[in-house]
């Protein structure tokens, strides 16, 4: 089977078309930081109007890629949460539409289990259950996976995300959106320990997250230091080092609480070295393993909404035709397969 997969839930299209059978076979990415940077973040409405510059086009180029067309396909599958509304409905409209005059189903994925499952198009793939750290620029949360669409949720962010607050903090910092990765670069040249910043909520027992005290913390220790370089570098070094520390320690308390020793992390912020170092160290020692997604799929993009979208239309879950977007949708509300 072969399904046309469509993500355009922020500031990324991203458009592939993925096989059970050959795996993916075309994958399309356009990202909107350009539109996006004058700003220093995303602007809802120019989303929206990009996502409709752009799908069309990537989809016809996905279609060159894969050397195959529209008669060829078994299904659409398209981000219809969580999101912003507008950059959702692009997607939505455009992917129930073209399946309807194609005459395949359509399939409605869930943004966050597109990156729960990414790990799934590489080829060492985790089998289940296992403990998923889903940290993005939207949502930061842990999560007990028994199968797909089995998902409990252990904890989350109770204010900002991992990469909200990455995103925050570089700003802060005089860097340019998207901040995380830059600031994770810029981090490199930091000298440790110069600054600590608090573990928050790692005190407390739990798996729930907070990271808008660590923000103002860097906030604080920005107004009351220099600004040369070599000072920024040592703040954004204690950031990252804080942020990474709260999710190891997380991730070890919920792969304690749930004898389970196979961990997933997905999410843009799984893009990040030294939380993957980190992690494979832990899992190492707990003679466990740790799996995410090659960097491109740690991000947005459309493959991991098809490989979703795959698995739900394998089992005959399809949209029905009312183009409804879902930009707040609890993962754990998902129907099993
Ligand atoms: O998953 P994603 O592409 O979009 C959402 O679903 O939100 O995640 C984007 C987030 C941004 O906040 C970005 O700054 C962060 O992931 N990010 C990183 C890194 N690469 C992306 N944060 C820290 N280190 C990185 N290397
Ligand atoms: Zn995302």
């Amino acid at each position: 089977m072969r399904i046309l997969g469509i993500e355009s839930s922020c500031d990324e299209t991203g458009i592939a078309i993925y096989d059970d059978e050959k795996g993916l076979l075309a994958h399309q990415l356009y990202s909107q930081v350009k539109v996006h940077a004058d700003y220093g973040g995303v602007v809802p409405e120019l989303a929206s109007r990009d996502h409709v510059r752009k799908t069309l086009p990537l989809i016809d180029a996905a279609f060159a890629q894969a050397g195959c067309g529209p008669e060829d396909l078994d299904g659409i599958a398209y981000t219809a949460g969580p999101g912003l509304v507008g950059a959702l409905l692009v997607g939505t409209s455009i992917g129930r539409s073209l399946a309807y005059g194609w005459d395949i189903p359509a399939v409605a994925v869930h943004h966050m289990e597109g990156h729960l499952l990414a790990p799934m198009l590489e080829e060492n793939t985790p089998e289940f259950p296992f403990i998923a750290l889903l940290v993005s620029g939207g949502h930061t949360m842990m999560v007990k996976v028994a199968g797909i669409g089995q998902y409990e949720v252990l904890g989350e962010s109770v204010d900002d995300a991992a990469g909200e607050a990455f995103d925050k903090t570089a700003k802060l910092l005089g860097l340019d959106y998207p901040g995380g990765p830059r600031l994770a670069k810029m981090a490199e040249q930091g000298v440790a320990k110069r600054f600590v910043f608090p573990r928050p909520m790692t005190d407390k027992p739990g798996l729930d997250f907070s990271f808008s005290g660590l923000k103002t913390a860097a906030s604080i220790t920005i107004r009351e230091n220099d600004d040369d370089d070599q000072t920024k570098a040592d703040i954004a070094h204690a950031f990252q080092t804080a942020v990474i520390d709260t999710l190891v320690i997380k991730c070890k308390r919920a792969l304690k609480q749930t004898g389970i020793k196979r961990l997933v992390i997905a999410g843009g912020v799984s893009a990040n070295t030294q939380l993957r170092l980190q992690l494979e160290r832990v899992m190492k020692g707990m003679k466990g393993e740790v799996f995410y997604p090659r960097t491109e799929f740690c991000t947005d993009n459309g493959a991991m909404i098809a490989y979703a979208g795959m698995q739900r239309l394998k089992v005959g879950q399809f949209a029905t035709l009312d183009m409804k977007t879902k930009p707040r949708w609890p993962i754990d509300s998902l129907e099993p397969i």
